[in-house]
């Protein structure tokens, strides 16, 4: 096995320099194991700026199989999750996109990728907590006041550091 010290890996203040250019097709694909060191710095480098809520390497390994990405010749340069949260029920959760290739369309095709597998798995409802009311606005989803969702979904909040000033929007689409 090779070794790996979790505890040591830190994201970089900074992206690491990527050597696609936003002009070249993306694949979305599912994630792999081996994307979880680039979701792990994507997602966190957008953390430390308050937009989203960060990931554990932990985490990400575990719940690697939620995970799609958008790829430009074999680099990773978004996410988006799909976590089943209950019979008919699923958030959309970390959807990151690398600066330089934002406003190309990738994060729509990352949504838009989770809304295919939602239906393959006979989810009918999607929500998300969100900052980014436009671009989910955008995909079809609507402003619900928060208490609106399951009560099940606010364990995990119990572990947030924002719970007791969460600033998210609470967002649902129907997947049909
Ligand atoms: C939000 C984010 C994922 C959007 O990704 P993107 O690849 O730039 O978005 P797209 O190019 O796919 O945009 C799709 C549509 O949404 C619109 N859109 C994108 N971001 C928007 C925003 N912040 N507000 C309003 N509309 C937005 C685009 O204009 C586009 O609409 P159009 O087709 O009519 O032109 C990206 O900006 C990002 O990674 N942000 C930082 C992390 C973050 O905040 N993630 C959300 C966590 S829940």
């Amino acid at each position: 096995m090779q070794n790996v010290s979790v505890a040591l890996y830190q994201p970089p203040a900074t992206l690491t320099q990527l050597f696609v250019s936003p002009q070249t097709d993306a694949v979305v694909r599912r994630a792999h194991v081996r994307d979880v060191p680039r979701l792990y710095e994507l997602i966190n480098y957008y953390a430390a700026r308050g937009d989203m809520l960060p990931k554990t390497l932990d985490q990400l390994y575990n719940r690697i199989r939620e995970f799609h990405v958008a790829d430009v010749e074999g680099e990773v340069v978004g996410c988006a999750g799909l976590k089943i949260t209950w019979q008919d029920l699923a958030e959309v959760v970390s959807v990151a996109v690398h600066p330089e290739f934002q406003g190309c369309g990738l994060g729509q095709r990352l949504v838009e990728s989770l809304f295919v597998e939602a239906q393959e798995m006979s989810v009918t409802s999607l929500f998300t907590l969100t900052l980014q009311v436009g671009f989910f606005s955008r995909l079809g989803f609507r402003e619900v006041p928060r208490l609106h969702l399951p009560h099940k979904i606010w364990q995990d909040c119990s572990g947030c550091f924002k719970q007791d000033r969460c600033d998210e929007v609470a967002m649902v689409r129907s997947v049909l």
